[in-house]
């Protein structure tokens, strides 16, 4: 077992990639608490973890929210007395432009998506101090390094994911405290779904994004960052997207125009 006897706080874990990791870090030993705003799925993936014999619990937690990530993190020290393992995992994904997207929804983007791992980092670390050690993987994005058109507010806080990972990871390393970013692609999850949906032309994004990976694809990758064997990653950003960043990202035809082409076959 890779995570055994760890005490790990997933935020995020009722549906997605969230839901993944947290059955898998279950199934490699660890005890998870879930921080979620969703409690009917939140508490499925409990029950799953439960059935398949591990140890779970629910903190009904708005991770937009400081006084909620404080009392998530409070629940599982009041709980198991440490925790090792932190991964900020919980998002949203609506689309919209700098025109489309209203101050309201970029608030709410940047508060979901990136201050809630500035809150839950910050109650989590004189934990990890004073306990000697521990672990934060922060679920980025590959959407944190391109850019596709339509995509602002949600670019900006994965943006801000990697930079916030850096910089902390730098600032802890010396406590031993580990911190790194899973930078996912395209997941097959109700956030992506829900995006494309709301997309101007979901059948062909459908088809632009290519491969889609499995939840518990991402779940591996946490599992990584996680677990010891990462020891030397420090400030990482795992990028796991099927190429889609190596090639500078996905879509191209929103570029301008660019005149003649001098290839053109007559
Ligand atoms: N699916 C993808 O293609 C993809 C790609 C890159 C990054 N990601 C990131 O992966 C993470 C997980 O997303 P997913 O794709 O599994 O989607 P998902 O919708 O299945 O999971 C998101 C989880 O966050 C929870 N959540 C939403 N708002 C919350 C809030 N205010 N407080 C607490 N919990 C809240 C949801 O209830 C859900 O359990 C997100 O950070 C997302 O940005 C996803």
């Amino acid at each position: 077992m890779r995570l055994k006897g760890k005490i790990a706080v997933i935020t995020g874990a009722a549906t997605g990639i969230g839901a993944a990791t947290a059955k898998l870090f279950a199934k490699e030993g660890a005890k998870i608490i879930i921080g979620d705003v969703n409690e009917v799925d939140a508490l499925k993936t409990v029950e799953e973890i439960k059935k398949a014999g591990g140890e779970a619990f629910f903190c009904k937690t708005d991770v937009s929210k400081w006084e909620d990530c404080k009392n998530l993190i409070d629940f599982a020290v009041k709980t198991y007395g440490r925790v090792d393992i932190l991964h900020n995992n919980a998002g949203i994904g609506p689309v919209g432009d700098a025109e489309s997207t209203s101050v309201d929804l970029w608030n709410k983007v940047l508060a979901v998506n990136l201050s809630s791992v500035f809150y839950c980092s910050k109650a989590v670390i004189p934990v990890m101090k004073n306990q000697g050690g521990g672990v934060i993987v922060n679920t980025a994005s590959n959407w944190g390094f391109v850019a596709q058109p339509g995509w602002e507010a949600y670019h900006a806080s994965k943006g801000g994911v990697v930079m916030l990972t850096k910089a902390m990871a730098i600032d802890y390393a010396k406590y031993n405290i580990r911190i790194n970013a899973l930078c996912p692609g395209y997941v097959d999850t109700p956030l992506l779904r829900k995006a494309v949906a709301a997309s101007a032309d979901p059948e062909k994004e459908w088809e632009d994004m290519g491969k889609l990976a499995s939840p518990l694809e991402m779940a591996y990758g946490a599992l990584f960052l996680a677990s010891d064997e990462s020891s030397h990653a420090v400030g990482t950003c795992l990028i796991l997207d099927n190429g889609e960043t190596a090639r500078g990202g996905m879509v191209k035809d929103h570029l301008p125009a660019k005149g003649e082409n001098p290839f053109k076959k007559s």
